[in-house]
């Protein structure tokens, strides 16, 4: 029976043997590695921000307009993109839907809130959340990707309220992380032995009151384990105030708030 429901794509015991034989078999990495053209359609192209990419730099720049009401907001960044330390290396298209959307929800959404980013990559979300004013913000990921990160939070000057901390899924909160209001995660779930620690940080960061937004790719039938193992601790909705919605849930990306069951 199992056979016949995964009939169209591998089925779950041949994913965990992919998974732990070659854990970015599931991303589709172009020559340039840029991050974002060689990524996403053309379609999708159009709701992400402006990009130049430096080929000899390896720097990538990223230009989000701002909100309808106030096209001041407009934000640019900086970042250097290099996959070598691992698929966070570069920049993924759902780091900047979440990215657009916190631009778009303007500075009041985020001013004042201590942000955590897991599985930030090169930094990009957690960047941005600092340039809106958080008050401060943890840009985390596993020991390869802290050096990029580390570059990007000097290269756009946030030292004053961004910090990078090695947080590795499933390992004990770094005491230096208090309690956030807010935690923000883009395109975390791809690996199957990581579904369980995700769901553990998340546990461990979280209360009840925490916002969380979480964008989601969805690449292969095996990620409905992660929301199996998730729906034990949290419950979530999708997020229905970005006005790209419609554009990228076409391409399987969703952005979801979730919430901690009491
Ligand atoms: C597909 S990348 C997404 C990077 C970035 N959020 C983006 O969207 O551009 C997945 C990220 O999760 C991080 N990651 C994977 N397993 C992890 C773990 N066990 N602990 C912490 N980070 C992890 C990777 O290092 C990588 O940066």
């Amino acid at each position: 029976m199992q056979t016949q429901q995964y009939s169209d794509e591998r089925n779950p015991v041949d994913d965990e043997k992919y998974d732990l034989e070659e854990p970015f078999k599931f991303f589709r990495v172009g020559e340039e590695n840029t991050g974002t053209r060689d990524l996403a359609s053309t379609e999708l192209l159009s709701v992400l921000p402006g990009q130049h990419y430096s080929i000899k730099e390896k720097i990538l720049r990223l230009e989000f307009e701002g909100n309808a009401q106030n096209a001041q907001d407009a934000i640019s960044i900086n970042l250097q993109v290099d996959a070598s330390p691992g698929c966070g290396g570069i920049v993924w298209p759902a780091a900047q839907i979440l990215s657009s959307y916190l631009i778009k929800k303007g500075s009041g959404f985020l001013h004042g809130n201590r942000v955590v980013e897991l599985g930030s990559g090169t930094g990009l979300v957690g960047l941005i959340a600092a340039k809106l004013g958080a008050s401060k913000v943890w840009i985390t990921d596993q020991q390869p990707l802290l050096g990029i990160m580390q570059q990007n939070l000097s290269m756009n000057s946030l030292q004053y309220n961004c910090v990078v901390t090695e947080l590795d899924w499933g390992t004990s909160i770094p005491t230096t992380i208090p309690p956030p209001d807010v935690i923000l995660a883009a395109d975390c779930v791809y690996f199957e032995p990581a579904f369980p620690l995700l769901v553990n940080t998340l546990d461990a960061l979280a209360t009840a009151g925490t916002l969380i937004l979480f964008c989601y790719k969805k690449r292969r039938k095996a990620d409905k384990r992660f929301f199996g193992m998730l729906k034990k601790k949290f419950a979530w909705e999708e997020v229905m105030d970005d006005p790209n919605r419609n554009i990228y849930t076409r391409e399987s990306i969703t952005l979801m708030k979730l919430s901690k069951l009491q």
